[in-house]
C-alpha cells in the first residue's frame, strides 16, 4: 500500500476530527483524499442499560495496517466494532469511513463503502454449500433487479457468473478448493471460520472487521488463519480490524494494537510499545475481572 510503517508520528496522521458530518440519505461529503486514515472512530461512548460499554473511546486505523483490538472480556472490542460497522449507534461520537463521517454508519450501505465483516460466532448458512455461502457474500453488490432475477437472464445471470467466478477465486485463495462443495455444517470449525472470511472477502472490501476469527481454534488452526488474514492485507492491500484474545497471535500479525479496558481505550500504539505499556500489563495481569480469565478454551 506504500504506507510507511511507523515513520508518521500519530498525530499526524490522526484522523481529523472536524470532517463534515454525512448529511442525511444522501451520498455524502467527498474529502480531499489521502487520509491515510481508512477508518477513524471519534469519540465513541455506548451504554446498555446501566453498562457502560464504550467511554470516549477514539480508533485511528491507517489503510493497508492490520489493526488489532485486545481487552479482556466485556471490555467492549465488539461494541467497538459493531459500532464501526453500524450494528449499534453510539451515543456520543461519530464514525468515519473513507471520508464520510456518520453518527451511525448505515448497514446497508457498508458493501459499498468497502466494508465487510465477521461476527464472534459463526454466522454461516450451515446446510448450504461452502461456495454458495461464499456467493452470498457478493449478494449486497449485486445491482440486477428483482424482475431480472426472478427470469433469470441478461444482467441478473452475468451477475451469478461473475459472483461465482469471484467466489471461486477467493475460495482458491484461502485454500478452500477441495471442500468447496461440502456442506458448511459438517465442516471442522476452523475451516467454518475460513469459510466465513471467504465470504467477508468476496467482494473484495477495502475494510474488513474480523470479530474473534480464531477464537476456539487449535494453535494449528490459529496459525494458519494468521497467515491467511496476513495474505489477505499483503496481496489485496486490505485494512483489516482484528478483535483476538490470543496475544502471540495479536503481536505477531498486527501492525497497530489498541487496548480497551472496562469500556475505555488505555493504550494503541505498535506490538513492543503496548506490551511494554504498564497500563496494559496491569489490565491483563494486574487487578483481575472478577470471574474471567484470558485463556482460551482451545
Ligand atoms: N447488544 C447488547 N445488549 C446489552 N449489552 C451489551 C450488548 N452488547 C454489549 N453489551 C455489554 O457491553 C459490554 C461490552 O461488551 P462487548 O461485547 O463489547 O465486549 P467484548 O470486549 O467484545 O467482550 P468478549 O471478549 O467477551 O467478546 C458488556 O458488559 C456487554 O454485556
Ligand atoms: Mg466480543
Amino acid at each position: 500500500m506504500g504506507v510507511e510503517r511507523g515513520a508518521v508520528a500519530f498525530e499526524h496522521w490522526a484522523y481529523p476530527h472536524d470532517l463534515p458530518l454525512e448529511a442525511e440519505a444522501d451520498e455524502g461529503v467527498s474529502l480531499p483524499v489521502d487520509h491515510e486514515a481508512i477508518v477513524a472512530a471519534h469519540a465513541i461512548s455506548i451504554s446498555f442499560g446501566g453498562v457502560k460499554a464504550l467511554s470516549d473511546v477514539d480508533l485511528t486505523v491507517r489503510a493497508g495496517q492490520i489493526h488489532a483490538i485486545i481487552g479482556p472480556n466485556g471490555a467492549g472490542k465488539s461494541s467497538l466494532l459493531n459500532v464501526i460497522g453500524g450494528l449499534y449507534q453510539a451515543d456520543h461520537g461519530t464514525v468515519s469511513i473513507s471520508g464520510r463521517r456518520f453518527r451511525k454508519v448505515p448497514t446497508q450501505r457498508l458493501a459499498r463503502l468497502g466494508v465487510a465483516r465477521t461476527f464472534q460466532n459463526l454466522a454461516l448458512f450451515k446446510g448450504l454449500s461452502v461456495l454458495d455461502n461464499v456467493v452470498t457474500g457478493r449478494v449486497s453488490a449485486a445491482r440486477a433487479t428483482f424482475v431480472e432475477n426472478i427470469i433469470g437472464l441478461g444482467r441478473a445471470r452475468r451477475e451469478e457468473e461473475s459472483a461465482r467466478a469471484a467466489a471461486l477465486e477467493i475460495i482458491g485463495f484461502l485454500d478452500l478448493a477441495e471442500v468447496k462443495d461440502r456442506v458448511a455444517g459438517t465442516l471442522p470449525y476452523g475451516i467454518q471460520k475460513r469459510v466465513e472470511l471467504a465470504r467477508a472477502l468476496v467482494s473484495k472490501p477495502r475494510l474488513v472487521l474480523l470479530d474473534e476469527p480464531m477464537a476456539g481454534m487449535t494453535a494449528t488452526e490459529k496459525q494458519e488463519m494468521a497467515q491467511f488474514v496476513k495474505a489477505t492485507r499483503d496481496s489485496f492491500g486490505t485494512t483489516i480490524i482484528l478483535i483476538e484474545h490470543d496475544i502471540g497471535v495479536v503481536m505477531g500479525l498486527s501492525d497497530r494494537v489498541a487496548v480497551l479496558d472496562y469500556g475505555r481505550k488505555i493504550a494503541d500504539g505498535s506490538p513492543e510499545e503496548v506490551q511494554k505499556d504498564q497500563a496494559v500489563i496491569d489490565a491483563y495481569l494486574g487487578v483481575a475481572h472478577d470471574g474471567e480469565s484470558q485463556q482460551e478454551a482451545a
